[in-house]
């Protein structure tokens, strides 16, 4: 049985006392959530802010990226073991903004998925098709070249250790979610690739979640889908009474 994973992404969203704000009022609404786990990831500037604020609650932390090197000469990063010191438990990796807007590559997501876990942080990494390769009928071989480079040279300990979000780019922030059907057959793919590679007990315990204008409306019909172990949540995490009722589905 895999536990569902319900992940906000807050994106470069929110101050230090928005943050505050927010979990004023998140906590009590997720206080007696105990069907998944319950993870938020705010900006750097805020990660301090909302460990603080989630401190004794089931939330996790998660940061939205980070570097892996540990320390260095390395003007505007911020390493893994910065985020795991300041109370993050997980990180974000190969996020589609990333890789679009900030050179992201499947190596740089396998060098920071292998710091990522050395850190002892739980990588949730990002994957998925634009719409053109889907249009195009790529979108199967976009996740194997996607899956094999970030887990190129993972031990199947190590692999056991990771969370994978399907997130189609055509998807986020766009208002378009996959269908079920859909997201549901990109997951299988993706399980089947940790099949032959990682064997059939990290591909049957690996959770794989759906990224992309995930709602409190359309939560349950993804959450149904015996493929789908969670969701990883942009635009509607930001609100705690919407990213609320996507937890308690
Ligand atoms: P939206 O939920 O705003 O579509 O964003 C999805 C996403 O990118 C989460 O990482």
């Amino acid at each position: 049985m895999r536990r569902p994973v319900i992940a906000g992404n807050w994106k470069m969203y929110k101050t230090q006392a928005e943050t505050r704000e927010f979990f004023q009022v998140f906590n009590p609404l997720v206080s007696a959530t105990k069907h998944c786990e319950i993870v938020v990831g705010p900006p750097f500037t805020a990660l301090a802010a909302a460990v603080e604020s989630a401190r004794g609650t089931a939330i996790a932390i998660a940061a939205q990226n980070a570097f892996w090197e540990p320390e260095g000469a390395f003007t505007g990063e911020v390493s893994m073991q910065m985020i795991a010191d300041v109370g993050c438990r997980a990180v974000i990796l190969g996020h589609s903004e990333r890789r679009r807007y900030f050179g992201e590559t499947d190596a740089s997501v396998n060098r920071k998925l292998k710091a990522a876990l050395a850190a002892n942080l739980q990588p949730i990494v990002c994957v998925g098709e634009t719409l053109e390769e889907r249009e195009a009928g790529r979108a199967e071989r976009v996740l194997n070249t996607q899956f094999l480079g970030a887990t190129a040279a993972l031990t199947t300990a190590e692999f056991s250790r990771i969370l994978f979000a399907y997130e189609p780019v055509w998807a986020i922030g766009t208002g378009r979610t996959a269908t079920p059907e859909t997201a549901s057959a990109s997951h299988a793919c993706l399980r089947c690739l940790a099949k032959e590679h990682f064997g059939e007990e990290n591909a049957s315990s690996l959770r794989i979640l759906y990224g992309g204008s995930v709602r409190p409306d359309n939560i349950r019909s993804l959450m149904a889908q015996e493929e789908i172990d969670g969701a990883l949540v942009g635009g509607a995490s930001l609100d705690p009474q919407s990213f609320s009722s996507i937890v308690n589905f």
